[in-house]
């Protein structure tokens, strides 16, 4: 059992004086946002304190402070986790890198951008544009830090073709608990130097150290794509295509899934009825959504024509092409705002967010349905079909908070367990925070649970870095 200290006056003062008053906030002063992420259902914790960090001198002077005494530090990014991961469980203060947001320079001949973590990724995607290259990660919420996507090792709508956002880390300034700072990982494209401690960092969800510098690599931009979206009668038929489509060696960018409810929910939200309902006279019940790339309309075409093949055979509907600007910004606006539609329409709600294999994925949706039927409880999905991560939510308008905590928790475990029996992963994306402990646990068994804690008492041996989190017991 780990004690902490409270932030005292004293510590207050000396806080203060690093980040200056407009960079301090305690007591009332601080915005209750600072207690939660975008799953409330997890719980609210406030931190003591709340300190805007401006560089790595800062990160550090504040670490040897809260590690002389003992004090906890919850690092957040724009707060947009869905697993309480950012979360001060413990109090302590809240170190936010949000002010961390400058786009340090690139290196064109080496296709490397070095960044401050706090740099969103709709920023650092749309600046890469402007010079002629792409950062590939694309996860759905598009105003999360980089460094909070890093912390998770998020993955997105692009992860098929491109990889996930480990794939794009090169190198990476951390300070450590103690507030030493360390280099890890070099701007080249090769490594068999020892253990990976950069590859460790990346999706451990700020336990071990803060990351305050990142070199990212980058590639030159694509010179054209096009979305296809495909109307299935029902979810089962839809994601049995994506085999195929992945056989067809087409190299999609993404293939995502989607059920009808949640597109005709965005439809209602957003104003924007882009999924058509009916097609050839026959009512879609899911759909699956392909992005193709390629370097010339005659590639693409080509692609385009074999989907269509591959398509028709698996049962689809049609193909529907989604060739112009404007269609494709309004298709994958849709598709990215399916998380915020399902927050506005539902008052309880809670998630998994599963990988499983892309044969299993209909097996896995439909005993999740199945299992929460008789809860009364709504299952509302979408999600990364091309690589069998799966959003699921659990959901209610009817039940009390404690009522939904509790039966969320039955249906959640059952398909926990069935994930685990189908050769999933607990999370493919969202992380583990404090709110998915208990299942990594059953996941991944007491041995390589006990090393993780291992591991994770090496860098913070009192336990003072986001204590709670992943393997850490408080
Ligand atoms: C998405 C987020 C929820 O895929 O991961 O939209
Ligand atoms: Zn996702």
């Amino acid at each position: 059992m780990t004690s902490y200290q409270h932030v005292t006056p004293e510590i207050e003062a000396q806080l203060r004086n690093i980040v200056g008053e407009k960079r301090f906030m305690s007591g009332d002063t601080i915005k209750p946002d600072y207690s939660h992420d975008e799953m409330p259902i997890y719980g609210s914790y406030m931190p003591e304190a709340v300190c805007e960090a401006e560089s790595t001198e800062e990160v550090s002077a504040i670490m040897k402070i809260c590690s002389a005494n003992k004090i906890p530090v919850t690092v957040r990014g724009a707060g947009t986790g869905l697993v309480g991961g950012c979360v001060p469980v413990n109090g302590g203060i809240v170190l936010s890198t949000e002010k961390m947001n400058r786009i340090l320079g690139y290196d064109m001949k080496n296709l490397v951008v070095d960044i401050q973590p706090g740099v969103r990724l709709c920023d650092l995607a749309a600046d890469a544009l402007s010079h002629g290259l792409m950062y590939p990660p694309d996860p759905g919420e598009k105003t999360a830090t980089v460094g909070g996507n890093v912390s998770t090792n998020a993955g997105g709508m692009r992860a098929i073709k491109y990889g996930v956002t480990r794939d794009y880390v090169l190198a990476m300034t951390v300070v450590l608990p103690n507030g030493e700072v360390i280099e890890l990982g070099r701007s080249v494209c090769k490594t068999s130097s020892g253990y990976s401690l950069l590859q460790l960092i990346i999706g451990s969800e700020g336990t071990l150290g803060i990351i305050t510098q990142l070199s990212m690599r980058l590639i030159p931009k694509p010179g054209m794509d096009v979305s296809l979206i495909l109307p299935f009668a029902n979810i089962r038929e839809a994601v049995a295509a994506v085999p195929e489509i992945k056989l067809a060696n087409l190299d999609p960018q993404s293939i995502e899934f989607m059920e009808r409810d949640i597109v005709d929910s965005s439809a209602a939200f957003t104003n924007n009825k882009i999924f058509p309902t009916v097609v050839n006279g026959k009512e879609a019940g899911a759909y699956i959504l392909v992005t193709l790339v390629g370097d010339s309309e005659d590639e693409l075409t080509l692609k385009m024509k074999r989907l269509g093949e591959v398509a028709a055979q698996c049962g689809a509907y049609d193909t529907l092409v989604v060739w112009t600007d404007g269609l494709k910004k309004s298709v994958w606006s849709a598709r990215s705002a399916f998380l915020t539609v399902i927050e506005a329409e539902e008052k309880m709600l809670d998630e998994m967010d599963v990988c499983v294999p892309v044969d299993r994925i209909a097996d896995f949706l439909m005993f999740t349905h199945d299992t929460a039927v008789p809860y009364g409880i709504t299952i509302r999905s979408f999600g990364h079909a091309g690589d069998g991560n799966l959003h699921i939510y659990c959901c209610s308008n009817d039940l009390e908070e404690d009522e939904f905590k509790k039966v969320s928790k039955e249906i959640m475990d059952k398909c926990y367990d069935k994930c685990r029996e189908f050769g999933g992963q607990v999370s493919g994306e969202h992380a583990i925070g404090h709110a998915k402990k208990a299942y990594l646990r059953e996941s991944v068994g007491d041995t390589v649970y006990s090393l993780m804690g291992a591991i994770k008492h090496v860098f913070d041996p009192d336990g003072i870095l986001n204590p709670g989190k992943v393997c850490h017991d408080i």
